[in-house]
């Protein structure tokens, strides 16, 4: 038996992620950008045992089924027939981030994942081939193989994998966790609702390719109040396609609305922050990282807070080691 354990930290995405152009190899619509959080960390073991009958997935102590050791048993399946094998595995994962809560648990989840399953079949991946693996998991995890700021491409199979991008000045995110419990609507399924559904679905898609191309810009410029106006926009334009939806999906809150509200006073007030949400109601404000405390400290008139710093990328943990 062989078994590996890895560690990766979730990302927030500053231009999403919203929309498949291909779903059997969850190939993205269009480019992203994030940042990997120093907070929330998933760490997996897999164990591979060749005289097992059954892939056995237990998150948080808990032995799992239905969709998340469906997901699971598929994405093993994928690093199987890589390594030329059929031998089933345990794969032991603790999630400190509130699971299904869009506070990106699939991203940390999948890369660690990735790095782990990867180790224990004894595949040599480079990052890219990391980040093209994690993706078949979760779109998002692809970013999470890397520390700090990065950049997914859309693209074909092969094209489609992120990298790292230069930190254009010392950020932070304050994350507000407004509602800490399992969405209604999983992103999965709201993508896909979103893309069949939604009349502002192609105008979401052609408005987040130019995004990506003036933030990409503002990154090399190091143009930290650009950046910040495309990622609230961008948020707010994902938001509103998904609202479109029919049946409609309504992931802000009234917190989360009156969060949004309380980011642009206090940029009214001199601070450089601006805020995003994912698929959920919890908001999570970008901002210089010499001002977050003062974010934070006007946000946790909301909801419980958590300051976050740019983090590292997906590493192996050595046995013994925490
Ligand atoms: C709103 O990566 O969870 O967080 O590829 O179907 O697993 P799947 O989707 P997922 O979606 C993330 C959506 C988002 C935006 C983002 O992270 O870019």
């Amino acid at each position: 038996m062989t078994q590996a354990t890895a560690q990766a930290h979730p990302n927030i995405a500053l231009v999403k992620y919203w929309g498949k152009r291909d779903t059997a190899l969850n190939l993205p619509a269009t480019g992203s950008v994030s940042m990997t959080l120093d907070v929330f960390p998933t760490t997996t073991t897999v164990q591979v045992d060749a005289s097992a009958a059954e892939d056995e997935f237990i998150l948080n102590d808990v032995l799992r089924d239905g969709v998340p050791a469906e997901r699971t048993r598929r994405f093993l399946d994928i690093v199987r027939a890589m390594a030329g094998t059929d031998a089933r595995a345990r794969v032991t994962s603790h999630n400190t981030v509130p699971s299904a809560a869009g506070l990106a648990s699939s991203a940390s989840g999948f890369a660690a994942l990735a790095g782990a399953a990867a180790a224990a079949y004894g595949l040599d991946l480079d990052d890219r081939q990391l980040s093209r693996l994690a993706r078949r998991g979760s779109g998002s995890a692809a970013r999470s193989i890397f520390g700090g700021f990065a950049l997914w491409h859309a693209g074909d199979d092969e094209e489609s994998f992120a990298e790292p991008l230069a930190a254009p000045a010392d950020l932070a995110m304050v994350v507000t966790i407004v509602d800490a419990g399992e969405k209604q609507v999983s992103s999965r399924e709201a993508m896909r609702r979103t893309a069949l559904t939604s009349p502002y679905y192609p105008a979401w898609v052609s408005s987040t390719e130019q995004s990506l191309a003036a933030a990409q810009e503002a990154f090399r410029d190091a143009d930290v109040a650009r950046i910040g106006r495309i990622t609230e926009t961008n948020a707010l334009r994902m938001h509103a396609a998904i609202q479109g939806s029919d049946p409609s999906i309504r992931y802000l809150s009234p917190t989360s609305v009156a969060i949004f509200d309380r980011v642009e006073q206090l940029r009214a007030e001199g601070l450089t922050v601006f805020a995003t949400a994912d698929a959920g109601p919890n908001v999570v404000a970008l901002c210089l990282a010499e001002e977050a405390p003062a974010v934070d400290a006007a946000l946790a008139a909301f909801a419980e807070t958590v300051i976050a710093h740019p983090g590292p990328g997906l590493r192996l943990v050595a046995e013994g080691e925490q």
